[in-house]
């Protein structure tokens, strides 16, 4: 090699590295892909009602998370104080896409039973269930701030919209579905179609 090619090369190989630093910053932690399903004994399990939007108990998971209630317990020691992870490969819970693909349910079993093979250990023996509620309530206000995690949708929601909702649509609301629904096997066409049927598969969607 010329001593020119040497220098081209040279910056080419530099380029590259700036390119994979970029990139690899972005996506630090691999490519987005959703969690595994939680197994059974996690998979009912649903943040307190009214712990999304109750500002104290927000602040109280703060404290767990930071390790001011408990010195052995320092979820920001990997995660960052401020949401950006200091040890490499802990979760950025700042990467809204990623984390709206963790139900509730997800997010609990993993702070519980933790991730195996990882840095990320099972705390459920130092952190009750509340105590568990109570940090990720915290933790999701880095990516998902204001959000909740609707359980019937199974999509993140703004707080206060979950729950209401899906009774709302449950009942009468969508143009007297539901009472059609009920009319039907009264009236003499229901046996020739299934109306009533077709109509509660209606309202449920
Ligand atoms: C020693 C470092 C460390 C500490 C301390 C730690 N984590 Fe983690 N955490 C990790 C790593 C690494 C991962 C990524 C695991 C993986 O690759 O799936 C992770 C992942 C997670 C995840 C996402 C799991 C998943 O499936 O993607 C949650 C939620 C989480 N941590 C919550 C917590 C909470 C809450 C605490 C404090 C009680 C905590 N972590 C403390 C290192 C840590």
């Amino acid at each position: 090699m010329t001593r020119m090619k040497w220098v081209k090369a040279a910056l080419l190989i530099s380029m590259a590295g700036a390119i994979v630093s970029v990139t690899g910053c972005e996506a630090g932690e691999g490519p987005i892909v959703a969690p595994p399903d939680p197994p059974p004994e996690y998979a009912d399990k649903h943040m307190p009602a009214g712990w999304w939007a109750d500002e104290k108990i927000i602040e109280e998971g703060k404290q767990i998370f930071i390790g001011a209630k408990n010195i052995d317990v320092n979820c920001a020691s990997c995660h960052g104080k401020d949401g950006k992870p200091v040890k490499a490969g802990a979760r950025d819970f700042r990467n809204a896409e990623r984390m709206k693909l963790y139900s509730d349910a997800v997010w609990f079993w993993r702070i519980s039973e933790g991730v195996k093979d990882t840095k990320m250990k099972a705390w459920k023996t130092k952190l009750t269930e509340e105590d568990r509620w109570k940090v990720m309530a915290f933790e999701r206000t880095f990516g998902l701030k204001g959000m909740e995690y609707n359980v019937a949708t199974k999509n993140w929601v703004p707080v206060g919209t979950a729950g209401a909702a899906p009774a709302a649509g449950a009942g009468t609301a969508p143009g007297g579905a539901a009472t059609k629904g009920k009319a039907a096997p009264a009236s003499p066409a229901a046996p020739k179609g299934g109306v009533a049927p077709a109509a509660g598969k209606k309202s449920g969607t």
